[in-house]
């Protein structure tokens, strides 16, 4: 997609100008990173598999009246979405204790927590996206007390929604990262408001997804933690949640991607 502009490059993502004003397309990479970009690998079909997971998640949630960003894919690795100005914050939502959550409080990982809890990190990586407390946001302004009221409740929302999705397919949903961005609202006069919508992408990236059954981690910690077939674990997501058809061979499944395909 060199042809188009490049706005943004991230560590999984890049972005280019879209083709009317206010859209951008979102291109999945298939790098992966983890522990603030000091490990790095090159994983082959992440990016299309990211890209259909993420698809189908933020239409579902549309469905269930989660204002988003998406629009619709374009191909297997592009998707065309609105241009929003994203809320410098990361928001975490945990059912069960993992990753820093069970390290900073001494919680055992794998223990379901009294009640689903919400937290933000600032994204910045040159800090390695610290932890904050709402005081901060409200401090320096990160984001206004009726848009931070409105991020934990579509968040909550967006919890109860893909926990019942996932136990669906056999699937617990530990925890997830989600951001937010400002969508312009436009009449005659020009831009008069903004609207708090769901960003960037829900995918085994930014989610940690653990088969009900055997705890099997269908997620990125496969990659954090070094414990192989990465993508094959993302595939089966994509399988369970009925977008791809095949499982047993990693390749073919990604080049029979179901419907319509480019
Ligand atoms: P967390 O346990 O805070 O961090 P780590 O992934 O370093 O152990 O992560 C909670 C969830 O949020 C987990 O599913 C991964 C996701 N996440 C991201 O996708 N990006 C991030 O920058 C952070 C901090 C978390």
């Amino acid at each position: 997609m060199s042809r188009r502009k490049q706005i943004y490059e991230g560590k999984a993502k890049i972005l280019y100008e879209g083709p009317e004003p206010g859209t951008l397309v979102q291109y999945f990479k298939d790098d992966a990173t983890a522990f603030n970009a000091q490990k790095k690998a090159i994983l082959d079909g992440k990016g299309v598999l990211n890209n259909r997971i993420s698809e189908f998640v933020m239409t579902h949630l549309a469905e269930i009246g989660i204002p988003t960003h998406f629009i619709k894919r374009l191909n297997m690795r592009e998707q065309l979405i609105k241009k929003v100005e994203i809320i410098p914050l990361e928001v975490i939502c945990r059912n069960v204790a993992a990753g820093t959550m069970a390290k900073r409080l001494g919680i055992e990982e794998g223990e379901k927590l009294p009640r689903s809890v919400v937290e933000f990190c600032l994204k910045r990586d040159d800090l390695g996206d610290p932890l904050i407390a709402e005081e901060h946001i409200h401090a320096f302004g990160w984001a206004s007390s009726s848009e931070l009221d409105e991020m934990i409740a579509m968040t909550l929302r967006i919890n109860d929604y893909l926990q019942g999705m996932f136990a669906g397919i056999g699937i617990k949903l530990i925890d997830f990262k989600i951001e937010f961005g400002r969508l312009p609202i436009s009449n005659e006069d020009g831009v008069v408001g903004h609207q708090v919508v769901l960003a960037d992408e829900i995918s085994p990236d930014s989610c940690r997804l653990w088969d009900r059954e055997t705890n099997k981690k269908l997620d990125k910690d496969r990659f954090r933690r070094d414990l192989g077939e990465v993508t094959e674990a993302y595939t089966e997501v994509a399988t369970r949640l009925g977008i791809i058809k095949e499982q047993n061979q990693h390749n073919a499944t990604i080049l029979s991607v179901v419907s319509n395909d480019d």
